[in-house]
């Protein structure tokens, strides 16, 4: 090697990590600039990845309202909630993986980072600090019940433009698990007796 090449890339090479770099994007936010061979429409794409990054962070945060309450729940079904609340939880994190991956492949940018996402969600914010288990319930079941209203109307509108793949997700992935999760959460909010029939009377007359 001539010795002008070597001390090139002698100078070039360097052990040193090049940590702190910042540098523009390399896509908004909003936009849809790369095209997959998808045969789907730019004003499709760009309709379809703005309702799913509002579904995106919706989901993102009643999976967080999951964790707070795993976390915060008290009294007598501790133990079933804490658990329950957890199996959601994880249940939410798979589904706003295939929401978000949905909004790439789709040529968008899915919103990730917290503050982005408070900015975002429709979900009501709740307080810092405990509240009773029939409070948390609801809570979740109003969270639920505003994300599967979002569900059905982009599953029909996703069907309308022609996006198969996105009315799929919607309706086998999102919709599907929440209405089974709502049914879970629901049956805790029924008043039952524990113990004592509420009318043992009825039973004996039979
Ligand atoms: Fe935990």
């Amino acid at each position: 090697m001539p010795k002008k090449e070597a001390a090139r890339r002698q100078s070039s090479i360097n052990a040193q990590p090049r940590i702190h770099q910042r540098a523009a994007e390399i896509q908004a936010y909003g936009t849809v600039s790369h095209a997959l061979p998808l045969d789907l429409e730019e004003p499709t794409r760009l309709e379809m990845t703005e309702q799913l990054n509002l579904l995106l962070a919706d989901t993102m945060t009643l999976r967080d309202l999951y964790k707070k309450s795993h976390w915060q729940v008290a009294g007598p079904t501790f133990y079933q909630l804490h658990l329950l609340f957890d199996k959601h939880y994880d249940e939410q994190v798979e589904i706003v993986d295939v929401i978000a991956e949905r909004i790439q492949l789709l040529g968008g940018v899915s919103l990730a980072m917290a503050a982005d996402v408070a900015e975002t969600t429709r979900i009501e914010r709740p307080p810092r600090g405990r509240e009773e288990v029939p409070v948390q319930i609801s809570r979740l079941l109003d969270a639920h019940q505003m994300i599967i209203g979002h569900c059905r109307k982009l599953a029909e509108r996703a069907s309308d433009l022609g996006d198969d793949g996105t009315n799929d997700m919607v309706v086998s992935d999102v919709l599907r698990a929440k209405e089974l999760q709502v049914w879970f959460l629901s049956e805790n909010l029924v008043e039952m007796p524990l113990v004592h029939a509420q009318d043992p009377g009825i039973r004996q007359a039979s």
